[in-house]
């Protein structure tokens, strides 16, 4: 299925490069000289929380290559909870850095959406510039007109999230994105997506001529990864060591930093979109282990557009360099960076202090709560589907092309149904929203699942 994808993709662009001819890499130096109209950016972290570091940190890191682009503070527009650079626990206060060797990213980082601001409600309003439907935050807007060009950065864990319920469901983005073509407010737009099973976000939702070229961090059915971490008890570290002070987290994510990095080092006049993914790809695929397959999607020409298309034009200092990173290098799940965080905070207070038996309950707590929501899920599943098929059930991943739930309010109700007899599902527990959506492919209805919750979590 992969292989297909990626046939149908180069096939695509031969065609683009077959029609266009030789002029590509010219009509890109000539577009960008007579470009007009506004580049708008919004940046969005969907976490909040220290063990979160990351995100917030690839978002800063984000504004900072954009704002060095020449792109301007009031056409970016910043989503992050802000709760990293003066949180107790950062060792270096008011300073944030997404590399081993990087400087701060945070100073200057416009704070347009904070807190509870950081919401999806607000997220909606600012791509469609709909100051009425916003709560709090600076009014900011995608105040686009029709040769404006438009760069979204999503950088969060599990299916895209908001630090504040609810989360954003790929119903309503895309939803959001059709009302934005229709408005005729951009030229075109570019959406990254550093989520992990990130591409049920887009694959087969997102239309085709909407003048939007999207790349996702991963595969449905695979996790992301975080990477720049060290954790205490870990004699090496992932991807590369973080100064000694930030021990026991993690500084950026693997697809994030690959693209990050990539734009920093590259001349963003010349490099296209495309040399991007082809470039990152490989990094984020990591020979196949420890490492995720990056996805494109929607309309595939526009990434025959240079980067400075999106993302403004920076100074390389060196072009030439091949890709030197280590392909068999080792990264985190991104799920498990919040275990290991609390295994180091265990591991590092002293023997038979207060501090290691409060690290102790954090520790257990976190764990009980996982295993109780996989438990319940799981339990529910066998109880609409038998004991041996509920598993598979829950499991099954549609092809490529397929949305991963044909009635969105279905699953969205089942996620409602759960959380009322079993409590939240946590972020942890967003890996199970895939099972949900099964049950509402597979005809389930309402009050079957309440029952089946109601049974499994009442005891
Ligand atoms: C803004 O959103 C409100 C509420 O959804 C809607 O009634 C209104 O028509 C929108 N305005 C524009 C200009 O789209
Ligand atoms: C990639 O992985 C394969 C096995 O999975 C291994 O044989 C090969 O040496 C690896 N390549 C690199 C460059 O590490």
């Amino acid at each position: 299925m992969f292989v297909k994808i990626n046939v149908a993709s180069f096939l695509v662009a031969l065609f683009v490069v077959l029609v266009e001819g030789s002029n590509v890499i010219e009509s890109i130096v000539e577009d960008h000289e007579h470009s007009i109209g506004t580049q708008w950016a919004m940046l969005v972290a969907g976490s909040s929380g220290w063990y979160n570091y990351r995100h917030q940190a690839n978002i800063c890191h984000a504004y900072q290559l954009l704002k060095k682009g020449g792109l301007k503070d009031e056409h970016i527009i910043v989503f992050m909870y802000d709760d990293i650079a003066y949180n107790p626990e950062n060792p270096r206060p008011g300073v944030i850095i997404n590399n081993p060797h990087g400087h701060d990213v945070y100073k200057g980082v416009p704070k347009d959406y904070t807190g509870k601001d950081c919401n999806a409600q607000n997220f909606y309003g600012v791509i469609l510039g709909n100051k009425s439907v916003l709560t709090g935050g600076s009014g900011k807007v995608v105040n686009s007109g029709p040769n404006d060009y438009i760069f979204i950065y999503y950088s969060d864990h599990g299916s895209p999230a908001m630090p504040v319920e609810p989360p954003v469901y790929a119903t309503e983005l895309n939803e959001v994105l059709k009302i934005k073509h229709a408005s005729r407010t951009y030229k075109k737009m570019v959406f990254y997506l550093e989520a992990w099973e990130s591409r049920s976000m887009f694959d087969g939702l997102l239309d085709e001529g909407l003048n939007i070229y999207v790349t996702t961090s991963s595969k449905p059915d695979e996790d992301g990864w975080a990477t720049y971490c060290s954790f205490s008890g870990d004699k090496s570290c992932y991807g590369e060591c973080p100064p000694k002070e930030f021990k026991d987290n993690c500084l950026g994510d693997l697809f994030s930093v690959s693209w990050l990095e990539n734009s920093d080092l590259r001349d963003r006049r010349v490099e296209t979109l495309k040399k991007q993914y082809q470039r990152i790809r490989k990094r984020v695929l990591n020979n196949g282990t420890h490492g995720s397959h990056i996805m494109e999607y929607g309309d595939l020409h526009i990434h025959n557009d240079a980067l400075s298309k999106y993302m403004g034009s920076n100074s390389p200092k060196h072009t030439s360099s091949t890709n030197n990173y280590p392909s068999n290098s080792r990264h985190v799940n991104q799920r498990d960076v919040q275990l290991l965080y609390l295994l180091s905070k265990f591991h590092d207070a002293p023997e038979g202090s207060i501090r290691k038996s409060e690290a102790y309950r954090k520790l257990s707590e976190v764990i009980s709560e996982r295993e109780h929501v996989d438990k319940s899920v799981k339990h529910i599943g066998q109880i609409l589907f038998g004991v041996k098929n509920g598993p598979e059930v829950l499991n099954i991943v549609r092809p490529a092309g397929q949305p991963l739930v044909d009635d969105w309010d279905c699953l969205k109700s089942f996620v409602k149904i759960f959380e009322f007899h079993c409590g939240s599902l946590t972020s942890y527990g967003r890996k199970h929203v895939r099972g949900f959506a099964n049950m509402c492919n597979a005809g389930i209805q309402r009050d079957q699942i309440d029952a089946a919750a109601k049974q499994t979590c009442s005891s």
